[in-house]
């Protein structure tokens, strides 16, 4: 079967922030389609947009979310994360139980 290619991302706009959320195989046997709806129904400020991708390479900790250009990066995340996750996003804040621990180390 051939593979689902997303549009990209519209070009960042100064200010502007985007929320790619993973559409590939394996997110999407792990919600994440019902992510995308989820951050899709949710009221965000008009400089944030969220956008379906294509696989991020982070397949085996799906479901994957994506925020450039800050390059914040969710794994597992589930569709009742997407309230939590939003506000933060909307703040400008990081919900570190969410972060993806192969991109964000803390030691
Ligand atoms: S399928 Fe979503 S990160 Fe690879």
């Amino acid at each position: 079967m051939p593979q689902e290619i997303f549009e990209v991302h519209s070009p960042l706009q100064e200010g502007d922030r985007h929320i790619l959320v993973c559409q590939n195989t394996s997110c999407r046997e792990k919600q994440a389609a019902a992510v995308l709806a989820a951050f899709k129904a949710t009221t965000l400020p008009a400089s944030i947009k969220v956008y379906p991708s294509n696989c991020q390479g982070q397949c085996s900790i799906a479901a994957t979310v994506r925020i450039v250009p800050d390059e914040t990066w969710y794994c597992r995340v589930l569709p009742e994360d997407v309230s939590t996750l939003s506000a933060a996003i909307a703040k400008g804040e990081i919900i570190r139980e969410k972060l993806n621990p192969r991109i964000h180390r803390y030691y």
